[in-house]
């Protein structure tokens, strides 16, 4: 059966569905001026798809992917032209799909009229090829970042990590996704092919004109009222009555989600930022800070068809409590499977850390740098800490300010002990490179520097206004 989607449309409008949007908000308030007030649909444009990139030939016999960033024109709200900055153009990038231990290289054209520097977020990547903030592409430059994918099978993904222009060039579009596959996870009998699919959540402002709205929110971050999933204002997706797996990045660039499913349907959690849980594990709600990732399976076998399933974010109000709609539109057979025993990791264990070290986040550093770590702004000639390569070690992240940090550490991936003295919940007990630290929380991580010497390489808040005011620090291996 179809979903009769014109007569929907009206019932959706009717009740209240299409979201009434003040385009331009922080722009007009600040000039005083008065808001035009838009109408954008709500759940009627299909869920794109990022397109997943081939390789264009080889390079140190491994394969190479060549990605152009620069600006292009796009539709995003319909009816109004976006002028974005995107890898090949396109908001999120293409998708980049690679497998554990076999390398590759990405060459980075910069065809934008800016400084760029591309990051891989969960990456565990030589220093020279972890993306610096300032080891810059200039533009009419490129770079060669050659990712040795020695690590396990995960959701990464790629973005800007330009000093001081981190959030704008995000908020302008260079995102994309970069999956890790295990050897063998095909053998697991998983939802895949069409049924595996990449949710990338991101929040954005546009005025009247179409264009992004920026403003560098210093202090609460940028917040937008439009919620774009892969690059969609709140898409819906037709799916069958059988398992999916979800792939899903809070790309935001500080908001954070708290996921529900609109029918009260658990999501079974299969793996975190870094890798897969030991075993699924069913959580009806996933908090989701800037930059975390949930592999998780949804079952629309529960649904009938002709019904809708709503994800929805309850830390949000009106618009920014919707994010999209799956329409169960069709009878299907499912022949995948969620094993109960996915990839057992090693777990750390405090008495193999050799050192621990207390980084405190905090406000009260200069006008244009009020964000501080251990009191001190970020200075890309200071070295703040200097771990042994082969150690394990504990840094505990301590909040004393009254707004939560998702603090991001680049080189390798790490567990939580704790979060304010207790374990840490189900589904967050895997291998993280992102972790919420509550208002005045503390949160304790384990990790051990592993496989490269040098840096520098950065860690920070992954609110991205407070990572360019200037929440950052850099740590070597030695
Ligand atoms: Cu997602 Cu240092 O970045
Ligand atoms: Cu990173
Ligand atoms: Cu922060």
């Amino acid at each position: 059966m179809r979903i009769r989607r014109r007569e929907f449309i009206r019932l959706a409008l009717a009740a209240g569905a299409a979201a009434a949007i003040p385009f331009g908000p922080a722009r007009a308030r600040r000039g005083g001026g008065t808001t035009s007030t838009v109408t954008v649909p709500v759940y009627q444009i299909p869920l794109p798809r990022p397109p997943e990139l081939a390789p264009s030939g080889t390079l140190d016999g491994k394969p190479l992917y060549v990605i152009t960033q620069r600006e292009a024109d796009v539709e995003i709200i319909p009816g109004l032209s976006t002028r974005i900055w995107g890898y090949e153009g396109i908001t999120p990038g293409p998708t980049l799909r690679v497998r554990r231990g076999e390398p590759v290289v990405v060459r980075q054209i910069n065809q934008l009229p800016h400084n760029v520097t591309t990051h891989l977020h969960g990456g565990h990547t030589p220093p020279q090829f972890d993306g610096h903030p300032v080891d810059y592409i200039p533009p009419g430059g490129s770079k060669d970042y050659h990712y040795p994918n020695n690590q396990a099978g995960a959701t990464l993904w790629y973005h800007d990590h330009t000093m001081d222009h981190t959030g704008r060039h995000v908020w302008m579009g260079l995102a994309g996704l970069y999956i890790v596959e295990e050897p063998g996870e095909d053998t697991l009998g998983l939802p895949s092919g069409p049924y595996e699919v990449p949710l990338v959540i991101q929040d954005r402002n546009f005025a009247t004109d179409g264009s992004l709205v920026y403003t560098d929110n210093i202090m609460r971050g940028e917040l937008g009222s439009i919620i774009l999933v892969n690059g969609a204002p709140w898409p819906y997706l037709e799916v069958g009555t059988r398992r999916y797996r979800l792939r899903i990045l809070n790309g935001s660039n500080a908001r954070v989600y708290e996921l529900v499913l609109s029918n009260g349907q658990p999501f079974i959690q299969i793996g975190t930022d870094g890798g897969f849980l030991e075993r699924p594990v069913s959580r009806s709600r996933i908090r989701l800070a800037p930059a975390e990732r949930a592999d998780v399976v949804v079952d629309f076998g529960a649904s009938a068809v002709g019904e809708t399933v709503e994800l929805r974010n309850r830390l949000g109000r009106g618009s920014t409590a919707m994010i999209m709609r799956f329409d169960v539109t069709r009878a299907e057979a499912d022949g995948s499977t969620i094993p109960q025993l996915l990839y057992p990791f090693e777990r750390l264990s405090p008495a193999q850390a050799s050192t621990t070290r207390t980084f405190v986040f905090s406000g009260g550093g200069g006008r244009l740098t009020p964000w501080v770590i251990n009191s001190r702004p970020y200075d890309p000639d200071r070295i703040d800490a200097r771990p042994v390569l082969g150690s394990t070690e504990i840094w505990e992240l301590v909040n004393r300010s009254g707004m939560f940090h998702p603090v991001h550490i680049h080189d390798i991936m790490w567990q939580i002990v704790d979060v304010n003295g207790a374990p840490p919940p189900a589904g967050e007990d895997g291998w993280k490179d992102t972790f919420y630290v509550p208002p005045r929380g503390r949160v304790r991580v384990i990790g051990r520097f592993e496989s490269y010497r040098g840096g520098p390489y950065v860690f920070h808040c992954h609110i991205l206004e407070h990572e360019d005011h200037a929440m950052m620090a850099q740590f070597e291996v030695i």
